[in-house]
């Protein structure tokens, strides 16, 4: 698997991401390549690592075992098409980080009998700690979905979901979930200078209580409730901040962000699928 021939179609950030990721995995460099227009992109990436580059797309994707295809959303339908007949050719399996595009186009440009993965990766991929779903087609083999996994894998967290509908929920909830947590991070700080402490401090101790309270929550057997109840004395601090928190019904805005955020996944897929079907 380690010398599987993995094609990046888009050598941008989160292919850059992966391309470490797979590299620090032991991943053969010789059997990465990574196809992107822009010259200068393909130098950097071909200094920094022991990859192949190419500007050609077609070329790249020929006796590949594996295609990801790294591009913005808008590019992905000219890139399927340009790519449909080396892919039918070879038969390698697709893998598509695109937010927002749906296996049934990727199906409709590349072929029904194409093995296609969609992933939905998140920005912390960028630092390897990211959080990736995965939903493959009746066509992935399972030493496909292994090679899938263990490519995502390579940038953080991966796990299947059985339904594709299941994407639209998890744009919603690790997609844009790192933008609550900094938004919950950002009032915690400007509430520490609030109460006196320098930026300085505020920011930091923000940073590591959060990073502290994942890792708890990672490596603890008990649910993220449990442990905070248990930090939350009868009659202390937490158990005061925690009720005026609570008035203000935190877990139903909650709620209700992720209800418009997964409204809004939903509307983006259509309008990609609307504006690639023209
Ligand atoms: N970044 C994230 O955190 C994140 C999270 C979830 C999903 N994703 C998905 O990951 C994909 C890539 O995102 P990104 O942040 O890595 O974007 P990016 O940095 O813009 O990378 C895209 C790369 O593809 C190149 N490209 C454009 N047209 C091409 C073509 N026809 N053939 C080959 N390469 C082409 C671009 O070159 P030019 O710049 O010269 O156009 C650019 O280098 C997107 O579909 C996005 O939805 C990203």
């Amino acid at each position: 698997m380690k010398n599987a021939r993995v094609t990046f179609i888009g050598g941008g950030n989160m292919a850059e991401s992966l391309v470490g990721g797979l590299i620090k995995d032991a991943f053969s460099g010789q059997a990465i390549t990574v196809s992107d227009p822009d010259p200068k992109r393909r130098q950097d990436l071909a200094a920094k690592y022991p990859i192949n580059v190419t500007d050609m797309n077609r070329d790249a994707v020929a006796g590949s075992d594996v295609v990801v295809l790294a591009v913005k959303p808008q590019m992905i339908r000219g890139v399927a098409l340009e790519i449909a007949e080396a892919v039918a050719k070879d038969a390698p399996l697709i893998i598509s980080i695109a937010a927002g595009v749906r296996v049934g186009s990727l199906e409709h440009w590349l072929g029904a009998e194409t093995a296609i993965v969609r992933s939905m990766p998140n920005t912390p991929a960028l630092v390897g700690s990211g959080a990736t779903a995965l939903f493959a087609n009746a066509n992935v083999s399972a030493d496909q979905r292994d090679l899938a996994e263990s490519i995502m894998r390579a940038v953080g967290l991966a796990l299947w979901i059985d339904a594709e509908d299941g994407m639209d929920a998890v744009t919603a909830l690790s997609g844009s979930g790192p933008a609550y947590l900094f938004l919950v991070m950002e009032a915690m700080e400007s509430a520490g200078r609030d109460l006196g402490l320098s930026a300085e401090a505020a920011r930091l101790l923000t940073l590591q209580t959060a990073l502290g309270a994942a890792r708890i929550a990672i490596e603890s057997k008990e649910d993220v409730a449990a442990l905070r109840a248990r930090v939350t004395s009868p009659g202390g601090t937490t158990e005061r901040a925690l009720r005026i928190l609570n008035e203000g019904d935190l877990k139903g805005l909650f709620q209700k962000a992720l209800n418009g955020a997964h409204d809004r996944a939903r509307e983006l897929s259509a309008i990609l699928d609307e504006n690639n079907d023209k």
